[in-house]
């Protein structure tokens, strides 16, 4: 049989069939996208320990030797032992106020579980580095980094025969990752949900293209289509990297209303923003952001001191299950969401059509 034009040389790194990595919080689309012949990795940065455990031992049991990828996030700039009160308690008072005219504005109500920031890899050092141990303990195959990487992890990762996977959002980032040591350079553009810089994918993906040598590049950002499959190989990545799109999958345990919200959605009704963490983040708009973007809003904070202010606002909107004020990390390749679909499905649409794109290049 022919080789399958969508087997790189990242499919050969993970012993996977396609070069689609799937980004996601919810370890049942985890194991439908390994299954669907992707390689898949879990955001765990705001779970305990406990809960992180849990997980890779259910990804395990469900896909046996299969690999797949732990995702942290662990900002250098993070306080090294502040407990969630001691944050809270240095936000400035014009700031809570603003925070609480927001909540009043829009009638958010209170969260009725306990705001639930304690476990977060990016509230301390010391909560993020007993994550990081966890995942070298268990020898998770890939461990990724966005928003920093402690020095000592390739090191630690390479000794145990693991990957790091390094994200970055502008080419001096990845320059610095390969020098210490990162096996693949994530490029990820300004398209992206979740934390992302200034440069587009199109000018970011071939950028650390260049002077990433033999190492994979994958790009993210807006990778949603099969074409967006066909495109990020032609601008030489190894494959690719997606959240948005899994997002409103069968699969996928986000709440059904912003489901619905995702699926109505383009990329106008995303807005990239610091407000809810204190790093630049594209999200579905919502009042919170809107008000943070007046000119009377006080300037933003940064992490973790924003995301403490957000975090109440957030969790009372999900409690309250108000579509109208929740929210959702989401990329401008939203508009490309346009149903509720398996993991498998979606994964397949796009390499079916990533094949058909790149082979009628073919004379
Ligand atoms: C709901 C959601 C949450 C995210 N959270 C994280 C995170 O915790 N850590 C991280 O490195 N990236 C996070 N991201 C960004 C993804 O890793 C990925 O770079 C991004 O989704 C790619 O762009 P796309 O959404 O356009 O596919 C998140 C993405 C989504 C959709």
């Amino acid at each position: 049989m022919d080789r399958d034009i969508l087997h790189t040389k990242l499919c050969a790194m993970l012993g996977v069939e396609l070069p689609i990595i799937c980004f996601t919080h919810c370890r049942d689309v985890a194991v439908a996208a390994i299954h669907a012949g992707g390689f898949a990795v879990l955001g765990e940065a705001m779970h305990p320990t406990e809960k992180i455990e849990d997980d890779i031992r259910f990804v395990r049991a469900a896909v046996g030797d299969k690999p797949f990828g732990i995702d942290l996030v662990l900002p250098s700039s993070a306080p090294r032992s502040a407990s969630a009160e001691e944050v809270y308690s240095e936000i400035p008072d014009e700031h809570k106020h603003f925070a609480d005219e927001i909540k009043r504005k829009y009638d958010v109500p209170e969260p009725e579980r306990a705001v639930a920031l304690d476990q977060w890899g990016g509230l301390n050092k010391r909560i993020g580095h007993a994550q990081l141990d966890l995942l070298l303990d268990e020898r998770v195959p890939v461990i990724a980094t966005g928003l920093g990487t402690p020095g000592h992890l390739f090191d630690a990762a390479h000794e145990r025969g693991l990957y790091v996977f390094s994200l970055v959002g502008a080419q001096r980032q990845a320059v610095r990752q390969l020098e210490r040591g990162a096996d693949a350079i994530v490029a990820q553009g300004y398209d992206a949900a979740g934390h992302t810089g200034a440069s587009g994918t199109f000018s970011i993906v071939p950028e650390v293209v260049a002077i990433a040598g033999d190492r994979p590049v994958i790009a993210a950002g807006g990778v949603t289509t099969g074409r967006h499959l066909a495109a990020s190989l032609c601008l030489g990545a190894a494959g690719i990297w997606a959240g948005t799109v899994w997002l409103a999958s069968e699969e996928s345990d986000i709440d059904p209303l912003v489901k619905e919200r995702i699926i109505a959605a383009n990329a106008d009704e995303t807005r990239r923003t610091a407000c809810i963490s204190g790093k630049t983040m594209r999200v579905l708009r919502c009042p919170w952001t809107e008000e943070w973007e007046r000119t009377e809003a006080p300037e933003v904070l940064r992490s973790p001191y924003q995301m403490m202010l957000t975090k109440s606002y957030l969790q009372g909107a999900n409690d309250a299950r108000r579509p109208d004020l929740m929210t959702e990390a989401v990329g401008q390749g939203v508009g490309f969401v346009k149903e509720m679909l398996p993991v498998r499905e979606i994964l397949a649409d796009m390499a079916d059509e990533a094949r058909s794109v790149l082979l009628g290049f073919a004379p």
